[in-house]
């Protein structure tokens, strides 16, 4: 076994992966018919072609995109009637868009722990978290993993409490056969440049049900009513929204993007499998296990380093010496619950008192333990679908290269 190159020794992935541009040719035409139609303004045109498609992809009647992932959920909340006051539902480890979203309808975010286990928020931390002023609970299907949609849908069925999927990190994966984000009430998409589809930034809410697409198409345009034949001055506003209307260049790279989909989840399945099967006997590296009967849209792959000695934040060093972009934590915030934003319950960016709303509640830092065991122990591994099987290679030999080194 070679010197690691952390200590001076040759790296094991010496040359850099294989990343081509994500964007081509498809992207370019239907940007360019765009651009001569002189329409950019997303009320029509390629945005409703992007949500049609969309929505006969996944299999919905309804598809409303907005401007980014947080806009989704933001929207979709709205839609699935949820307003001040009430508790919403989520686990903190999560991109804070998903708190975001709660916050802007000035309802109260409330924590509920991941399962150890499949990594994803616990139906039993759900739950026990249920009380009357519960409206929505958001199943994060966290890097790309399916949450048991099904344990929710009883939740659903036993308290009436709504059920949004925040899909944001999961095009394409599939739960009991089903695209995830056409289960639940809703769902909400981000295509911001890190995600399955990008649009650079951009989002898409899902649903079913006819009620809530109409709300939600109101709510991301100023409640505008477009395209039914309504006079100018005669728009009847029926409740505040805010404008998340996307532009038709956004929608035309969706529609290439979308495209491109079921080639990129099989492409990433086969690079994980890899790491699964090649990386099986490695010791104190744990891999995360499947929902029965999911099947996952693999985003960056999150493996638990289950040692003590040498640290993770070590491995990860001399993981990233080796050439391979590894990292320490599941998502850009730790865990929400920790933040001060939370913990102050600091709304306005100047404001010395918390909103009215969020006064009287309090936030036990502690209170999600398994997911600070989790992100103690995540190793993140690179997964993207146009790395070469040598990139493949050589990422799994840097691995072995550097559990190898300490755990001989
Ligand atoms: C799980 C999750 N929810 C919500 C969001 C918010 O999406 P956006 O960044 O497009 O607003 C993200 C994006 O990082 C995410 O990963």
């Amino acid at each position: 076994m070679s010197r690691l190159a952390i200590d001076g020794g040759p790296k094991a992935k010496p040359t850099p992966y294989q990343v081509t541009n994500r964007y081509g040719d498809e992207e370019m035409k239907l940007i360019q018919e765009v651009l001569e139609s002189g329409r950019l303004m997303g009320v029509d045109g390629k945005v409703k072609d992007f949500e049609e498609e969309t929505a006969r992809f996944f299999g919905v009647p309804y598809c409303v995109m907005v401007t980014s992932g947080t806009a989704a959920l933001h929207v979709a909340l709205a839609a699935l009637g949820v307003s001040e006051g009430d508790e919403v539902i989520t686990n903190p480890m999560t991109d804070i868009g998903t708190v975001a979203a709660i916050l802007a309808l000035h309802a109260v975010p409330v924590f509920a722990d991941i399962d150890p286990k499949t990594r994803l928020i616990s139906p039993t931390a759900v739950r026990e978290r249920i009380t009357d002023r519960t409206k929505a609970m958001i199943t994060v299907h966290m890097a790309g993993l399916p949450c048991p949609v099904d344990e929710f849908l009883k939740i659903r069925e036993e308290t009436g409490v709504r059920l949004l999927e925040d899909c944001a990190q999961a095009h394409g994966a599939r739960y009991k056969g089903q695209l995830v984000g056409t289960i639940g009430d809703a769902s909400g998409f981000s295509m911001n440049e890190s995600k399955q589809m990008s649009t650079g930034d951009g989002g898409f809410v899902l649903t079913n049900d006819e009620e809530v697409a109409r709300v939600a198409s109101l709510y991301r345009d100023k409640t505008y009513v477009r395209g039914g034949g309504l006079r100018h001055g005669m728009q009847p506003v029926p409740f505040f929204a805010m404008n998340y209307r996307p532009t038709c260049l956004q929608a035309a790279v969706g529609i290439a993007q979308l495209h491109k989909l079921e080639g990129l989840v099989e492409r990433r399945e086969a690079i994980v499998r890899r790491y699964y099967n090649e990386l099986a006997d490695v010791p104190n590296l744990e891999f995360p296990t499947l929902v029965d009967e999911g099947e996952a849209s693999w985003w960056p792959l999150g493996v638990r380093y289950t040692g003590e000695n040498p640290s993770k934040d070590e491995i990860v060093e001399a993981l990233k010496a080796e050439g391979v972009p590894a990292g320490h934590c599941m998502s850009a915030v730790r865990n929400i619950l920790r933040t001060e934003m939370i913990q102050n319950r600091q709304y306005y960016p100047f404001a010395e008192e918390p909103p009215s709303f969020w006064k009287d509640v309090e936030y036990d830092p502690d209170s999600c333990p398994n997911v600070d065991a989790l992100q103690d122990g995540v190793i993140r591994l690179p997964v993207d679908e146009r790395y070469s099987d040598e990139d493949i290679s050589q990422t799994i030999e840097a691995v072995r290269k550097v559990f190898g080194h300490y755990f001989a």
